[in-house]
């Protein structure tokens, strides 16, 4: 049983959406699948644990719209990466809704008028519309992001394909690179990144503002925080030793390590840039990343060369992709021991 804190409400969050099991579901009733489905939403991944969701439940329907007051303005400054998370969140309503045997019709970008209006998602209750994602739902408890070092054993190329395919299937391209000569050149390109991104005293600040040693429910608790054997996390000194002081070199040569040594990386990329292509990378993302549990990997993230918006460009060429693609997210896959999970808030807290 952990002991922190932030780990027991991590647990609890993911707790009370499995003890709601889908045999338990009232034969009449769409509130409750509405609310299942809800709940799995809110355990997807966000940047800096952000989770920038929040939902309208109705009687046979929900609507997903993003929460900019949770937004990351340095690092995501158009809010992109907030966007991908609740497209993220998205792809776990449709798997847990696929688990009730349910369907669904999803409506994105409902109103022209209220951008923040992401996707309205109503249930049909006579049939499955993706019967093949309700195999995905015990992953979605089981999901974390590992920052740990992978060991060397090789993604097989069959799971990689599966990968590669599930991205697709959402409408997102997709580049991979496992030799060691492309990875190392990615891996000098994300410590290129670290080391601009923590020369600016607004990124750390940012950054720090989401290390919550103490608080709960949101944002990384220290034992999350990955920026590697740099500091003892443990402590609360973390985040005000980011807000300090410029450790983009450790950071960098710790990223670089990470990446030269992951089997796999994973580039998710779209033919444009704007919010229809970032909702579905999100969905994109959790799908692979639901799969890849499956398959027993675990990820993490290497988006720091697509935040740099000059490196953003060869990171694309680097990964063999045409220029016509914008990178999206990077991602390493590898096998590891999974890290503890990270907290959500309550329901409650994200139903309007
Ligand atoms: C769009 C997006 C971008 C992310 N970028 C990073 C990143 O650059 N570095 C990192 O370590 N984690 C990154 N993450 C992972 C989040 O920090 C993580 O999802 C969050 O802390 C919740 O933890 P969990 O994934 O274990 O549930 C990203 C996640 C998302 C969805």
């Amino acid at each position: 049983m952990p002991d922190h804190p932030a780990a027991i409400a991590a647990l609890a969050a993911r707790d009370s959406a499995r003890q709601q099991a889908p045999e338990d579901a009232p034969e009449d009733t769409h509130a409750f699948a509405m609310r299942f489905a809800t709940r799995h939403a809110t355990l997807a991944p966000s940047s800096h644990n952000s989770q920038p969701w929040r939902f309208v439940l109705g009687t046979d329907r929900v609507m997903l719209c993003a929460d900019r007051l949770r937004a990351l303005p340095v690092v995501d400054p158009y809010d992109r990466e907030l966007i991908i998370s609740c497209g993220a969140a998205l792809f776990n309503l449709r798997v847990a809704i696929a688990s009730l045997g349910m369907g669904y019709a999803i409506t994105l970008f409902p109103s022209s008028t209220d951008p923040d209006l992401l996707a309205e998602v109503r249930l049909l209750r006579e049939r499955a519309t993706a019967p093949e994602l309700a195999a995905l739902v015990g992953a979605i408890y089981e999901r974390v992001t590992t920052r740990h070092p992978f060991a060397a054993e090789p993604v097989d190329a069959a799971v990689e394909q599966h990968l590669m395919d599930a991205a697709r299937a959402e409408g997102v391209e997709v580049a991979c690179v496992s030799e060691s000569e492309p990875r190392n050149a990615v891996a000098g390109l994300v410590a290129e990144a670290d080391r601009q991104q923590f020369a600016d005293p607004r990124f750390r600040r940012e950054l720090a503002k989401w290390i919550h040693p103490r608080r709960t429910d949101d944002g990384m608790p220290a034992y999350a925080a990955g920026l590697g054997g740099l500091l003892d996390f443990a402590t609360p000194l973390v985040a005000s030793a980011i807000r300090t002081f410029d450790l983009g070199g450790g950071v960098a040569a710790t990223h670089r390590d990470l990446a030269a040594g992951s089997p796999l990386l994973l580039c998710l990329a779209t033919g444009v840039d704007n919010a229809q292509a970032w909702l579905a990378t999100g969905q994109a993302l959790e799908r692979v990343l639901l799969l890849a549990t499956v398959h027993g990997l675990c990820a993490s993230y290497l988006n720091q060369p697509i935040e740099v918006p000059e490196l953003r460009p060869r990171l694309g060429a680097m990964m063999g992709l045409q220029g016509a693609y914008f990178p999206q997210l990077l991602l390493r896959i590898g096998h590891g021991t999974p890290d503890a999970a990270t907290p959500r808030r309550p329901l409650e807290a994200v139903l309007s």
